[in-house]
């Protein structure tokens, strides 16, 4: 007696452990969204919305604009040509929506970072991300990405961590929102 039900807790025991093995749980994160979660911390750590999100006047003052989250300069912004600076050490200005900058290199405006398909990353492939972090050029072959976009820094993170950013950056809420192109240097025009 005594036998069988030492037996019958070793047959369970075994019985679970195969079980727990080889049947997936049901709330298992697929490799994609683990994918997705490292790239979600990797995104908020590096403050990628600091720039790519606007910034709104909320009722304590200015605030991300969450419905905007990474949509790039609002197109219906249309800035004013940036103020000349006068001689001196102060070198570049930004808009009050951290979107729009001018500095020596011109003025250039936050992309879109959103699904979106036509004014977004929609597009774009994975391969298409790393190769603009990696060459600072758009989509690895375009024109080359003016500052204040960190090129410098983040083309330093492994193609891992670009790709996986990028998994992230794709399962936000798409935002259509078409940012315009930069404008040359005053100096230039
Ligand atoms: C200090 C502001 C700033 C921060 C922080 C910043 N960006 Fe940007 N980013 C820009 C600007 C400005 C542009 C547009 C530059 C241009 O038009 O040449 C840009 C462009 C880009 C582009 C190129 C889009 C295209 O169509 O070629 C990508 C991709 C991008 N940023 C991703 C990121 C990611 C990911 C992060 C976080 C790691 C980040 N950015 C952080 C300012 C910033």
């Amino acid at each position: 007696m005594k036998k069988m039900l030492i037996g019958s807790i070793v047959l369970t025991t075994v019985l679970a452990a195969i079980a727990y093995a080889v049947v997936p749980s049901a709330d298992a994160p697929t490799p994609a969204q683990v994918a997705a979660a490292r790239g979600k911390y990797l995104v908020t750590a590096m403050g990628c919305a600091d720039c790519h999100t606007p910034m709104k006047l909320g009722p304590n003052g200015p605030e991300p604009d969450l419905a905007r989250s990474f949509s790039g300069h609002p197109s219906e912004l249309v800035m004013p040509p940036a103020p000349k600076l006068p001689p001196g050490p102060w070198m570049a200005t930004v808009a009050a929506t951290m979107t729009a900058w001018s500095g020596p290199w011109g003025t250039s405006f936050t992309a879109n970072l959103t699904p979106d398909p036509e004014t977004g990353l929609g597009k774009w492939t994975a391969d298409d991300f790393v190769a603009t972090l990696k060459t600072g050029r758009h989509m690895g072959r375009g024109r080359e990405i003016l500052p204040p976009m960190p090129i410098p820094a983040v083309k330093n993170l492994s193609e891992e961590d670009m790709r996986a950013m990028f998994a992230y950056l794709q399962s936000v809420p798409a935002v259509k929102n078409l940012v315009p192109d930069p404008l040359p240097p005053a100096d230039a025009r």
